[in-house]
């Protein structure tokens, strides 16, 4: 029997579509679906899960976080220090886990609703991707850290939204080119700064995946966006800005922060100050501004709400796909 967190269920509406002609007709997607074959890789066996991880060792630098050298800080002896890194570190993690079981369930919806038969492949190759992804994470987090933390209650806000939506190309700009995009920006800084050799291994294994992921919806609404009406072009905007404000500014360790009885409202105002975190937050989006441009969404508009949340300057930046 379910435990009562062990699951939880969502009401959804979306149309599904078949397709009766078969023969491929987007050259771009087929490809990246072949590519995709060839790159599979297995979780339980690729990453060598004998190397030994000791979750209060400093793997990413103490100085990465945004109250480092506060008072806060300057509070904690040495074992709390240990203890901080080891829950910091599982709940970022546990937020990539939650997110990777969105992606996988927006990627199955994909394979129902969208109308063409290589995009049906290619979501299919994604949620086999995302089981993976999934299932690396659980592996790490219960035998490596044996810590896990619960969703994050704004993630878990935009992947209702996501998977909620009845519109395919929707739940495309919401998880390929948004939450991926972010991701992969994400993925590829944390990258940098970890001296873990396996999580470093496992993230640049999902990175490749993930490039692939953001480069299935920019193939995929490249056109789309041409034959909207204003009104539903307006849908579009007011959904990527309310995103990126969330995925900015809303997903803060609370959890992490009441285990350690910090003060919830003064640690969000002293990462709101923090440097270092301004210009992390600001090169989340420095994927899907790109990406967004590139599909033809980067009106007057959008660029004036892009301009508040201090991310225009990405507009003309390479797009990741
Ligand atoms: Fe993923
Ligand atoms: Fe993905």
């Amino acid at each position: 029997m379910l435990t009562q967190d062990a699951g939880e269920s969502l009401p959804t509406h979306f149309d599904v579509n078949y397709v009766w002609e078969y023969a491929s007709k987007e050259e771009g997607l087929r490809n990246l679906y072949e590519k995709s074959k060839l790159n599979q890789w297995n979780a339980a066996t690729d990453p060598d899960w004998s190397i030994d991880v000791d979750p209060e060792a400093e793997n990413v630098p103490d100085q990465s976080i945004p109250w480092y050298g506060t008072k806060y800080w300057d509070a904690l002896n040495e074992r709390d220090i240990r203890r901080l890194r080891h829950s910091s570190q599982a709940w970022s993690l546990s937020q990539f886990m939650h997110g990777e079981q969105g992606a996988l369930m927006v990627a199955a919806q994909l394979v129902n609703c969208v109308p063409d038969i290589d995009a049906k492949f290619y979501a299919a190759q994604q949620t086999a991707d995302e089981a993976r992804h999934v299932e690396a994470y659980q592996l790490y987090l219960s035998q490596k850290l044996e810590k896990e933390y619960p969703c994050n209650p704004d993630l878990r806000t935009l992947l209702d939204q996501i998977l909620s939506m009845n519109e395919w190309d929707m739940k495309y700009l919401g998880m390929q080119i948004l939450v991926e995009g972010l991701a992969l920006a994400a993925f590829g800084m944390q990258n940098q700064m970890t001296r873990e050799p396996l999580i470093k291994d496992i993230t640049s294994r999902i990175m490749a995946d993930e490039s692939r992921h953001v480069a299935f919806g920019v193939l995929s609404l490249r056109e789309f966006y041409k034959d909207v009406t204003e009104a539903e072009l307006r849908v579009r905007e007011e959904f990527a800005v309310e995103a990126c404000y969330l995925m900015r500014d809303r997903l803060f360790p609370k959890v992490v922060w009441e285990e350690f009885g910090l003060p919830v409202s003064e640690m969000i105002e002293i990462a709101d100050k923090s440097k270092l975190l301004r210009e992390f937050r600001t090169m989340l989006f420095s994927k899907i501004v790109p990406n967004v441009k590139r599909l033809g969404l980067l009106n007057d508009r959008l660029r004036e709400q892009f301009g508040k949340l201090g991310i225009l300057g990405f507009e003309d930046w390479e797009p990741s796909a």
